[in-house]
Protein backbone atom coordinates (compact mmCIF):
# COMPACT_ATOMS: atom_id res chain seq x y z
CA UNK A 1 0.00 0.00 0.00
CA UNK A 2 1.30 3.38 -0.94
CA UNK A 3 2.04 5.68 2.07
CA UNK A 4 -0.68 8.27 0.61
CA UNK A 5 -3.20 5.43 0.60
CA UNK A 6 -2.35 4.66 4.01
CA UNK A 7 -2.95 8.12 5.07
CA UNK A 8 -6.08 8.42 3.58
CA UNK A 9 -7.24 4.88 3.00
CA UNK A 10 -11.31 4.34 4.80
CA UNK A 11 -12.94 7.86 4.05
CA UNK A 12 -15.28 6.36 1.11
CA UNK A 13 -18.61 6.87 1.91
CA UNK A 14 -20.33 3.60 3.03
CA UNK A 15 -24.45 4.78 3.05
CA UNK A 16 -25.88 5.39 -0.58
CA UNK A 17 -27.33 8.90 0.44
CA UNK A 18 -24.06 10.06 0.11
CA UNK A 19 -22.73 10.96 -3.25
CA UNK A 20 -18.89 12.33 -2.71
CA UNK A 21 -16.40 9.36 -1.76
CA UNK A 22 -18.24 6.23 -3.23
CA UNK A 23 -15.08 5.66 -4.77
CA UNK A 24 -11.92 7.14 -3.92
CA UNK A 25 -8.34 6.83 -5.64
CA UNK A 26 -4.75 7.89 -4.77
CA UNK A 27 -1.72 8.83 -6.49
CA UNK A 28 2.00 9.35 -5.08
CA UNK A 29 2.70 11.47 -7.82
CA UNK A 30 0.30 12.38 -10.77
CA UNK A 31 0.44 15.14 -13.57
CA UNK A 32 -2.85 16.78 -12.22
CA UNK A 33 -6.16 15.07 -10.27
CA UNK A 34 -8.39 17.00 -12.51
CA UNK A 35 -7.11 15.07 -15.55
CA UNK A 36 -7.24 11.50 -14.35
CA UNK A 37 -10.75 12.22 -12.85
CA UNK A 38 -11.22 13.84 -16.41
CA UNK A 39 -9.97 10.57 -18.12
CA UNK A 40 -12.28 8.78 -15.52
CA UNK A 41 -15.34 10.75 -16.50
CA UNK A 42 -15.23 10.37 -19.76
CA UNK A 43 -14.95 6.10 -19.38
CA UNK A 44 -18.28 5.90 -17.80
CA UNK A 45 -17.14 6.00 -13.84
CA UNK A 46 -20.04 7.17 -11.48
CA UNK A 47 -20.26 10.71 -9.81
CA UNK A 48 -18.60 10.93 -6.41
CA UNK A 49 -15.04 9.91 -7.44
CA UNK A 50 -12.77 11.55 -5.32
CA UNK A 51 -8.96 11.31 -6.35
CA UNK A 52 -6.29 12.36 -4.18
CA UNK A 53 -2.77 12.97 -4.90
CA UNK A 54 0.31 13.36 -2.82
CA UNK A 55 2.01 15.36 -5.18
CA UNK A 56 1.34 16.91 -8.77
CA UNK A 57 3.93 17.82 -11.62
CA UNK A 58 1.53 20.02 -13.33
CA UNK A 59 -0.80 21.01 -10.84
CA UNK A 60 -2.85 23.56 -12.56
CA UNK A 61 -4.95 26.56 -11.37
CA UNK A 62 -7.30 28.93 -12.93
CA UNK A 63 -5.90 31.21 -16.00
CA UNK A 64 -3.47 28.61 -16.57
CA UNK A 65 -1.52 29.62 -13.65
CA UNK A 66 0.71 26.68 -11.71
CA UNK A 67 -0.54 25.59 -8.68
CA UNK A 68 2.54 25.04 -5.95
CA UNK A 69 2.72 22.82 -3.73
CA UNK A 70 5.21 20.53 -2.61
CA UNK A 71 4.84 16.95 -2.60
CA UNK A 72 3.13 15.54 1.33
CA UNK A 73 2.21 18.58 2.63
CA UNK A 74 -0.93 19.54 1.36
CA UNK A 75 -4.65 18.29 0.19
CA UNK A 76 -5.07 17.65 -3.54
CA UNK A 77 -8.20 16.42 -4.67
CA UNK A 78 -10.55 16.15 -7.51
CA UNK A 79 -13.81 15.02 -7.53
CA UNK A 80 -16.64 13.94 -10.37
CA UNK A 81 -20.15 15.35 -10.16
CA UNK A 82 -22.84 14.93 -12.74
CA UNK A 83 -24.88 17.46 -11.25
CA UNK A 84 -28.58 18.74 -13.43
CA UNK A 85 -27.22 20.88 -16.05
CA UNK A 86 -28.82 23.99 -14.59
CA UNK A 87 -26.29 23.67 -11.50
CA UNK A 88 -23.05 23.12 -13.29
CA UNK A 89 -22.41 26.73 -12.65
CA UNK A 90 -22.38 26.49 -8.58
CA UNK A 91 -19.96 23.92 -8.46
CA UNK A 92 -16.95 25.98 -7.32
CA UNK A 93 -19.49 27.88 -4.80
CA UNK A 94 -20.10 24.27 -3.30
CA UNK A 95 -15.76 24.04 -3.37
CA UNK A 96 -15.91 26.82 -1.70
CA UNK A 97 -17.80 27.27 0.98
CA UNK A 98 -17.57 23.95 1.53
CA UNK A 99 -13.45 24.50 1.87
CA UNK A 100 -14.25 27.09 4.26
CA UNK A 101 -16.96 25.38 6.66
CA UNK A 102 -13.85 22.85 7.03
CA UNK A 103 -11.22 25.25 7.76
CA UNK A 104 -13.52 26.72 10.05
CA UNK A 105 -12.67 23.72 12.52
CA UNK A 106 -8.78 23.98 11.73
CA UNK A 107 -8.40 27.99 12.88
CA UNK A 108 -10.01 30.63 15.50
CA UNK A 109 -9.53 33.44 12.80
CA UNK A 110 -12.55 33.84 10.09
CA UNK A 111 -12.49 32.32 6.40
CA UNK A 112 -13.49 34.03 4.03
CA UNK A 113 -14.20 33.92 0.45
CA UNK A 114 -12.60 36.07 -2.36
CA UNK A 115 -15.09 36.42 -6.04
CA UNK A 116 -15.20 33.17 -7.27
CA UNK A 117 -13.66 31.19 -5.39
CA UNK A 118 -10.25 31.67 -3.72
CA UNK A 119 -10.46 30.80 0.14
CA UNK A 120 -8.32 33.32 2.56
CA UNK A 121 -7.84 33.93 6.46
CA UNK A 122 -5.54 36.81 7.30
CA UNK A 123 -5.60 38.19 4.17
CA UNK A 124 -3.93 35.55 1.97
CA UNK A 125 -5.06 32.63 0.23
CA UNK A 126 -5.25 29.07 1.80
CA UNK A 127 -7.45 27.03 -0.97
CA UNK A 128 -8.16 27.39 -4.69
CA UNK A 129 -10.58 25.35 -6.80
CA UNK A 130 -10.33 24.68 -10.45
CA UNK A 131 -13.70 23.74 -11.92
CA UNK A 132 -13.81 21.99 -15.28
CA UNK A 133 -16.63 20.79 -17.25
CA UNK A 134 -17.74 18.72 -20.18
CA UNK A 135 -19.65 15.79 -21.66
CA UNK A 136 -19.36 12.50 -22.09
CA UNK A 137 -22.20 9.60 -23.55
CA UNK A 138 -23.68 9.49 -20.23
CA UNK A 139 -24.33 13.19 -20.00
CA UNK A 140 -22.77 16.74 -18.46
CA UNK A 141 -19.94 16.06 -16.14
CA UNK A 142 -18.00 18.31 -13.26
CA UNK A 143 -14.66 18.14 -12.28
CA UNK A 144 -13.61 20.34 -9.08
CA UNK A 145 -10.25 19.78 -8.33
CA UNK A 146 -9.31 21.95 -4.98
CA UNK A 147 -6.19 22.51 -3.40
CA UNK A 148 -5.60 23.21 0.38
CA UNK A 149 -2.23 24.05 2.01
CA UNK A 150 -2.35 22.11 5.10
CA UNK A 151 1.09 22.39 6.20
CA UNK A 152 3.16 24.21 3.06
CA UNK A 153 5.74 26.62 4.18
CA UNK A 154 4.74 29.67 1.43
CA UNK A 155 7.03 31.21 2.62
CA UNK A 156 9.34 29.09 0.75
CA UNK A 157 7.91 29.76 -2.32
CA UNK A 158 8.86 32.61 -3.91
CA UNK A 159 6.31 33.32 -6.02
CA UNK A 160 3.32 32.69 -3.19
CA UNK A 161 5.51 33.84 -0.68
CA UNK A 162 3.41 37.38 -0.17
CA UNK A 163 -0.18 36.22 -0.96
CA UNK A 164 -0.55 32.52 0.29
CA UNK A 165 -0.71 30.74 4.17
CA UNK A 166 -1.39 27.25 5.07
CA UNK A 167 -3.05 25.96 8.53
CA UNK A 168 0.64 25.01 9.74
CA UNK A 169 1.66 28.75 9.39
CA UNK A 170 -1.88 29.93 10.79
CA UNK A 171 -1.36 27.52 13.50
CA UNK A 172 2.05 27.27 14.57
CA UNK A 173 1.62 23.65 14.25
CA UNK A 174 1.52 20.40 12.09
CA UNK A 175 -2.55 19.58 10.83
CA UNK A 176 -3.75 16.23 9.89
CA UNK A 177 -4.36 16.34 6.27
CA UNK A 178 -6.87 13.03 6.69
CA UNK A 179 -9.08 14.84 9.31
CA UNK A 180 -8.86 18.27 6.87
CA UNK A 181 -9.81 15.89 4.36
CA UNK A 182 -12.46 13.89 6.25
CA UNK A 183 -13.84 16.93 7.07
CA UNK A 184 -13.74 18.36 4.02
CA UNK A 185 -15.16 15.43 2.21
CA UNK A 186 -17.96 15.45 4.39
CA UNK A 187 -18.72 19.19 4.01
CA UNK A 188 -18.99 18.84 0.26
CA UNK A 189 -21.32 16.13 0.06
CA UNK A 190 -23.72 17.89 3.15
CA UNK A 191 -24.20 20.53 0.23
CA UNK A 192 -24.01 18.48 -2.79
CA UNK A 193 -26.36 15.70 -1.81
CA UNK A 194 -29.20 18.23 0.11
CA UNK A 195 -32.00 20.21 -1.89
CA UNK A 196 -31.98 22.42 0.80
CA UNK A 197 -28.46 23.22 1.43
CA UNK A 198 -28.30 23.53 -2.57
CA UNK A 199 -31.56 26.09 -2.36
CA UNK A 200 -29.51 28.17 0.16
CA UNK A 201 -25.95 27.57 -1.64
CA UNK A 202 -25.99 30.96 -2.57
CA UNK A 203 -26.98 32.72 0.15
CA UNK A 204 -24.71 31.28 2.40
CA UNK A 205 -21.58 31.43 0.47
CA UNK A 206 -22.27 35.26 -0.60
CA UNK A 207 -22.04 35.52 3.41
CA UNK A 208 -18.67 34.86 3.25
CA UNK A 209 -17.49 36.80 0.21
CA UNK A 210 -15.13 39.81 0.93
CA UNK A 211 -15.55 40.83 -2.55
CA UNK A 212 -18.56 42.52 -1.91
CA UNK A 213 -18.27 46.68 -2.05
CA UNK A 214 -14.54 46.35 -2.96
CA UNK A 215 -13.47 47.74 -6.19
CA UNK A 216 -12.20 44.95 -8.64
CA UNK A 217 -10.21 44.30 -11.90
CA UNK A 218 -11.93 41.70 -13.26
CA UNK A 219 -10.28 39.68 -16.47
CA UNK A 220 -13.43 38.39 -19.34
CA UNK A 221 -11.59 37.14 -22.07
CA UNK A 222 -8.49 39.00 -23.44
CA UNK A 223 -9.52 42.24 -21.67
CA UNK A 224 -9.44 43.68 -17.52
CA UNK A 225 -13.34 45.44 -16.32
CA UNK A 226 -12.39 47.65 -13.59
CA UNK A 227 -15.60 48.32 -11.48
CA UNK A 228 -17.57 48.05 -7.77
CA UNK A 229 -18.64 44.43 -7.35
CA UNK A 230 -22.51 45.27 -6.31
CA UNK A 231 -23.34 41.54 -5.32
CA UNK A 232 -23.91 38.38 -6.78
CA UNK A 233 -27.19 36.64 -8.69
CA UNK A 234 -28.69 33.77 -7.94
CA UNK A 235 -26.04 31.57 -9.39
CA UNK A 236 -23.21 33.52 -8.12
CA UNK A 237 -23.02 35.39 -11.62
CA UNK A 238 -20.52 38.82 -9.42
CA UNK A 239 -22.24 42.00 -10.86
CA UNK A 240 -20.06 44.47 -11.64
CA UNK A 241 -20.79 48.58 -11.95
CA UNK A 242 -18.08 49.30 -14.54
CA UNK A 243 -16.42 52.74 -14.60
CA UNK A 244 -18.39 53.42 -17.96
CA UNK A 245 -21.39 52.80 -15.20
CA UNK A 246 -23.29 49.83 -16.59
CA UNK A 247 -24.10 46.82 -14.50
CA UNK A 248 -21.99 43.36 -16.42
CA UNK A 249 -23.00 39.66 -14.86
CA UNK A 250 -19.99 37.86 -14.84
CA UNK A 251 -19.64 34.30 -15.15
CA UNK A 252 -17.53 32.35 -12.31
CA UNK A 253 -16.64 30.08 -14.04
CA UNK A 254 -15.18 32.41 -16.84
CA UNK A 255 -13.57 34.97 -15.28
CA UNK A 256 -11.23 35.85 -12.36
CA UNK A 257 -9.84 38.91 -10.40
CA UNK A 258 -6.89 40.28 -11.20
CA UNK A 259 -4.86 39.71 -7.91
CA UNK A 260 -6.31 36.35 -7.00
CA UNK A 261 -3.40 34.72 -5.33
CA UNK A 262 -1.91 31.62 -5.58
C1 LIG B 1 -6.91 28.33 -8.28
O1 LIG B 1 -7.08 28.90 -7.21
O2 LIG B 1 -6.37 28.90 -9.25
C2 LIG B 1 -7.37 26.92 -8.43
C3 LIG B 1 -6.36 25.93 -7.90
C4 LIG B 1 -6.79 24.48 -8.05
C5 LIG B 1 -5.71 23.52 -7.66
C6 LIG B 1 -6.21 22.11 -7.57
S1 LIG B 1 -5.03 21.01 -6.84
C7 LIG B 1 -5.99 19.62 -7.29
C8 LIG B 1 -6.55 19.91 -8.67
N1 LIG B 1 -5.62 19.49 -9.70
C9 LIG B 1 -5.14 20.52 -10.41
O3 LIG B 1 -4.32 20.45 -11.34
N2 LIG B 1 -5.68 21.66 -9.94
C10 LIG B 1 -6.62 21.44 -8.87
Amino acid sequence: MSAVQDEFQGLETVDDRHVIGRHIVWHEETESTNDDARRAAETGEQEGLVVIADGQTAGRGRMSRTWTSPPGRDILFSVLLRPDVTDLPKMPLVAGLAVARTLDAFTDQPVTLKWPNDVRVADRKISGSLVESGSSKTGYFAIVGTGVNVNMDAGAHPEIAEIATSLRTLTGKSVSRREVMRKLLFEMDCIYSSPEQMGRLVSDWSSRLETIGQEIDVRWGGEFIHGVAEGVDETGRLLLRDGGGELRLLEAGEVTTQLSGQ
